[in-house]
């Protein structure tokens, strides 16, 4: 539809009509309205039937046959036939499940992880869907919020970069070619910063960090085309970010001139009257409207509100046809005016849903996602070796992780299916105890394992132990896993721990007491084929942490751009007065761009092509690796920058590169890397972007705790 026409369109409805397109409801209740019943989610939420034909926004969803018949039915009865818009998250895919985001993350891959959001944009938009609430960019730091697993991790430069690779991936150059769907980035704003860890929890910090280490990913994905951005349950600066007009306004709309569509999380309008910022719905409706928030995600404080509020002049009139007039160029953007069915196809969902291609990439990804952890030279495995698997996850399908709702697990392979077909024989296993780490089988695991040459162990965490609603103030293995780790570590055999969760975990007893340890997180629909190929060397491990695991969950948050502190912990002699725990020490167990591989890499001295950057002239950090071992492999070259002094207390080292290689055994690369005087600046006291003259370590290395540095000196007039 031309802009005009659309603009037409906006002059002749009516304020109902209006309001309805600001509404978003799940699908039944429109297969409710479609049987004229009043439900209870319905009386809820104060809505009904006759308001229902004007909702303009469907949130979840079945397949294709759901959504023609629901999209059919509406416009039948919509005065001006404008289409509903599905929305639904696709996080990691759709029938075809990848590994959760915080895995995709430790693959470093930005290519694979664009492919991934296509292929679950090609699967969602055959079954008709037209929005997916993806990326989830928060940044993470507390691994006792069980949301960890849907971010990248712990980085903001590295979250941004995979967030323009999924926004890529799911809309394509453009949204008219075939297989995209529109991409909504969330949780607006900080979300992932709750207190104590605590899904929904307070979340208070400075205007300051805010915006230098929280901000940056969601404005990434807005700058790679996202055409929707969700809000956050959690307060920022003291005001619910659905409500906070400093937030949607003035950042998001003003300073970062964003146009697109708003919405919120679900319910997140009325609950700032739990929040105790709005008195009642109707202020809360007229909250989040003058914060200029487009879209009510399942509450009823827009429908019941807004036009009293209007007709009232208590809320900025023109703020709803503005609103409007996003949501109906998104849904002309996308197509709808012209066919309002969009890519949905019962015939092309049989056919595109976990096609061979698509499987193939979700082994692929759950390869280079798992990160090898140890090794004392016991992987790879070899097929000869008589080996037995013991633990809840040994033949376990459940290896999705949440929000993979329409993934299934009859599609899912087992690590024991995904061995078996490797060694090409019958491999024993058993659990041990459940999944929740509950008694099962423990003798008959203790006794198979003494049959074994080396024991396969997959220990990890019910998917449900993450995900929204899913914090724990325990992150060690449930309930009594550690000691089926402590009976079979008993038996002197080799052990290779093999971890399925969602989370960073307190694994430290199991770090001393096994072999091996390959994170596996939980990677989805190939899962088991892919841990075997690794485990058996077929491929070789090139998975980096993104989330830093903690040695004890006393230590959280533990990430590795932490600030500087007065009295920091300098060498080994001990000294009360510094910055440390009595019980333990300061550093994780394992960091940030850290993981293993089954060959070795060795960097050469750090090279630059000059000492001074200035505001013109960038300059060249370059270092050679070489693959010293025995087998091909991929390294994930890492640059971090520590600026030595500045007006502001800065991170001791800040990622702002990356780049990967493989190399042959033998084969050398140089890795080049431009410095320029924008990787330098900071978010300065008076929230202003600013670079300061002064000198700089440049490090180049394998993971944030690498040691080899170059200085330079940044000059800004010259
Ligand atoms: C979650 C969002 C999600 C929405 C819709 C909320 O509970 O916080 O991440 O997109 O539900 O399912
Ligand atoms: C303590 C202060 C104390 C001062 C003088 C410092 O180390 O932090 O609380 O008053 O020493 O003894």
């Amino acid at each position: 539809m031309k802009e005009v026409s659309l603009k037409q369109l906006l002059n002749t409805m009516t304020i109902d009509e209006k309001i309805g397109q600001l509404i978003q409801l799940a699908p039944f209740f429109f297969q409710d309205s479609i049987k004229g019943e009043i439900t209870g989610p319905m009386r809820d939420i104060g809505i009904d039937v006759d308001k229902i034909k004007y909702v303009g926004n469907v949130l979840g969803i079945g397949g294709a046959k759901e959504k023609r018949m629901i999209q059919e039915d509406y416009l039948a009865h919509h005065p001006n036939k404008i289409p509903l818009l599905f929305m639904g998250d696709i996080i990691h895919g759709y029938k075809t499940i990848f590994p959760i985001p915080l895995a995709l993350g430790c693959s470093w891959n930005k290519d694979l992880v664009k492919e991934t959001a296509r292929v679950a944009a090609k699967e969602a938009s055959v079954a008709g869907l037209h929005v997916t609430f993806s990326p989830m960019v928060d940044l993470v730091k507390d691994p006792r919020w069980g949301r960890v697993m849907e971010s990248t991790g712990e980085d903001p430069y590295l979250n941004g970069e995979f967030a323009e690779s999924m926004v890529l991936g799911y809309q394509s150059e453009s949204l008219d070619e075939v297989g995209t769907i529109a991409a909504c980035v969330k949780h607006f704003a900080a979300y992932g910063a709750p207190e104590g860890g605590r899904d929904y929890n307070t979340v208070d910090m400075s205007k300051r960090v805010l915006m230098q280490y929280y901000l940056p990913a969601y404005q990434k994905a807005l700058d790679a085309g996202a055409k929707m951005v969700m809000t956050s349950f959690n307060s920022v600066d003291g005001i619910p970010a659905t409500g906070n007009r400093w937030l949607l306004k003035g950042i998001l709309r003003d300073s970062w001139k964003f146009n697109g569509v708003t919405v919120s999380d679900y319910g997140s309008v009325v609950e700032m009257v739990e929040h105790r910022t709005a008195e009642n719905k109707k202020d809360a409706a007229k909250q989040a409207f003058n914060a200029t928030l487009d879209i009510e995600m399942m509450s009823g404080a827009y429908v019941n509100h807004l036009k009293t509020l209007i007709e009232n002049n208590e809320v900025e009139k023109a703020f709803l046809d503005e609103s409007v007039y996003r949501i109906l160029s998104l849904k002309n953007e996308l197509g709808l005016f012209e066919n309002p069915y969009r890519f949905a196809s019962e015939e092309k969902e049989k056919t595109v849903h976990l096609s061979k291609e698509h499987r193939a990439l979700a082994k692929r990804s759950a390869h280079e996602a798992s990160v090898l952890l140890k090794n004392d030279s016991l992987l790879p495995l070899n097929e000869k070796q008589n080996i037995v698997i013991i633990g809840p996850y040994s033949d376990e399908h459940s290896i999705m992780g949440p929000w993979s709702w329409q993934g299934s697990e009859t599609d899912t392979i087992s690590l024991k299916q995904g061995i078996e077909a490797i060694i090409k024989r019958p491999v024993k296993t058993a659990s041990g105890t459940n999944l929740k780490g509950e008694l099962t089988n423990f003798d008959e695991a203790i006794t198979l394992a003494k049959e074994a040459d080396v024991v396969i162990l997959a220990l990890g965490e019910p998917a449900h132990y993450s995900g929204e609603g899913g914090s724990r103030t325990n992150i060690k293995l449930p309930g009594k896993q550690e000691s089926l780790l402590e009976a079979i570590h008993q038996l002197s055999k080799p052990i290779v721990s093999v971890l399925f969760n969602g989370r960073p975990l307190d694994i430290k007893n199991l770090n001393e007491k096994s072999n091996a340890i390959l994170e596996a997180w939980f990677p989805g629909t190939e899962g088991g084929n892919a841990l075997a190929e690794l485990l058996y060397g077929y491929v070789n491990p090139s998975g980096r942490l993104t989330m830093s695991f903690p040695r004890n969950v006393g230590q959280v948050p533990v990430y590795y751009n932490h600030f500087s502190t007065g009295r920091p912990k300098k060498n080994h002699n001990y000294n009360r007065y510094v910055s440390h725990y009595l019980d333990e020490e300061n550093s994780p167990l394992y960091p940030f761009g850290f993981g293993l591989s089954y060959t070795n890499f060795e960097y050469g001295t750090i090279q630059a092509s000059s000492h001074v950057v200035t505001e013109k002239k960038g300059i060249e950090v370059s270092v050679e690796v070489t693959n010293t071992g025995k087998v091909a492999g991929k390294e994930t070259v890492q640059l971090y920058i520590r600026d030595d002094f500045a007006s502001v207390i800065r991170p001791v080292k800040e990622l702002k590169g990356f780049k990967q290689i493989e190399l042959n055994p033998q084969e050398k690369r140089t890795v080049t890397f431009k410095i320029k005087d924008s990787m330098l600046g900071f978010i300065d006291q008076s929230l202003n972007k600013t670079v300061e003259p002064g000198t700089f370590k440049i490090y180049v290395g394998n993971h944030s705790e690498t040691s080899a540095f170059i200085e330079i000196t940044y000059k800004n007039k010259v």
